[in-house]
């Protein structure tokens, strides 16, 4: 195990009615609020009413700033800075998934930036400050609600990049399930893959001695596949709801990665297909993840192995290694197409063939490999991509 340090500031606040606090948990970091959401959804659900009800009965004072886009973008979070500033706001609310999460945090650090704040998103600037940022999150998927980071597309240069700094961890989160039920069954199929994404991005080390935080990941992925198949079967179902909330938390908060080396290229390569392309992350993550683990496993098949035996119960004999493997990942793909995920390019019916420049792009600033369980270069990039066709 490697040396760690894990502290976590963000408040939970998490069950049926929770977001009848957002009004007093939000008084507390300031009186005149940015109220970030994205398009119709929370109007739809009457979580908008509910709300702008606590909201007001805690006094505070609203601006509202609406119209996020799934993928968000650089010039609603410029848009979003000029009105802190002019309308001198002092806390930023985030009311939707994780793009209107992401988006916030992008304007709560945005404020305190001079000049060129996108160079921060190629790092080449630390963000230092930022506005108190509270969230109510709408989409189990991400775990922006307890991540350090905001991934924002810029459309004019082309790059989906982040930011990560524990200034924009949310000061509190509320993740109330009864507003999950309005989700349609793709993106919560989709907030699944990313969930067992983050799990994955964590599993897949060459640490050695992590069996605490392996056994963590695994009764998480082992959460995920007993209650995805019941929310998809019964999307009302507030038990399974809960549970795969409270494993988005968890994924994605930092804890399962403490004292182990961990991967990110799946994410890397990912957010060139959602730069490129009109798809959603998890979606896309489905199409790469599995290609991903074919393209990699030999580096260190013991794992994959405990990986296929742990989580997904393959049975077959010690001295059939290979192929448990390749079954344990062939389980996995076909939980995602259960799930009604694409887990190719062509399913998601992206059938051009710009590769290389997608790969040429995600090396922008930022060395030459990417990924850790195989450090991948650009070719290797580039055949996922043509392994995932
Ligand atoms: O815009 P509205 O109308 O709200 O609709 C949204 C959107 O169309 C809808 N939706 C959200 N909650 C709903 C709902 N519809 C009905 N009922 C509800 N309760 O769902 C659609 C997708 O929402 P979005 O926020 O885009 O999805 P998600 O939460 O998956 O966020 C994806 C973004 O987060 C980034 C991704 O790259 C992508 O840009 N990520 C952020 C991370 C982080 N900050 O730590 C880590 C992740 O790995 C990821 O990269
Ligand atoms: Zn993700």
């Amino acid at each position: 195990m490697l040396s760690f340090t894990f502290s976590h500031p963000t408040e939970l606040v998490f069950g049926i009615d929770s977001v009848n606090q957002v009004g007093e948990l939000t008084k507390n970091l300031g009186k005149k609020v940015l109220l970030h959401y994205g398009k119709a959804s929370i109007k739809k659900s009457g979580l908008y009413d509910v709300v702008i009800k606590s909201l007001t009965e805690a006094g505070l004072e609203v601006v509202e700033l609406g119209g996020v886009q799934a993928n968000p973008i650089f010039s609603l979070v410029q848009e979003g800075i000029e009105l802190c500033k002019s309308e001198q706001i002092e806390v930023v609310l985030a009311v939707g998934g994780g793009s209107v999460m992401d988006s916030a945090k992008a304007i709560a650090a945005g404020v305190y930036v001079e000049k060129d704040y996108w160079s921060y998103f190629m790092k080449r600037g630390d963000v230092q400050k930022a506005l108190p940022i509270g969230v109510v999150s709408t989409l189990p998927a991400t775990g922006s609600e307890t991540s350090p980071s905001s991934v924002i597309t810029n459309t004019e240069v082309q790059h989906k990049r982040s930011i990560n700094s524990k200034q924009i961890l949310p000061k509190f989160a509320i993740v109330d399930p009864s507003y999950h039920t309005t989700l349609p069954a793709y993106q919560t199929a989709c907030g699944i893959s990313d969930i067992l994404s983050h799990l994955i991005e964590r599993y897949f080390t060459h640490t050695t001695h992590v069996d605490f935080t392996d056994r963590l990941l695994e009764a998480s992925f082992q959460t995920l596949l007993i209650n995805g198949p019941l929310v998809m079967m019964n999307p009302q179902d507030l038990n399974a709801r809960s549970e795969i909330a409270f494993a988005s938390l968890v994924a994605h908060n930092g804890l399962l990665g403490s004292g182990r080396e961990e991967d990110w290229a799946s994410h890397r390569i990912e957010h060139e297909l959602s730069n490129y392309y009109d798809i959603a992350h998890g979606a896309g993550l489905a199409i790469i993840m599995p290609h991903w683990m074919r393209y990699v496993y030999k580096e260190n098949p013991a794992r994959f192995e405990q990986f296929a035996r742990r989580v997904f119960k393959i049975d077959l004999a010690f001295d059939r290694q290979e192929e448990t493997v390749l079954a344990g990942i062939d389980a996995y793909e076909q939980f995602l197409q259960d799930l009604l995920l694409p887990t190719t390019l062509t399913e998601a019916g992206i059938l051009d063939d710009r590769f290389e420049e997608m790969a040429d792009n995600s090396f922008v600033d930022r060395g030459h490999t990417v990924g850790n369980f195989k450090k991948l270069n650009k070719a290797d990039v580039m055949n996922i991509f043509r392994l995932s066709k």
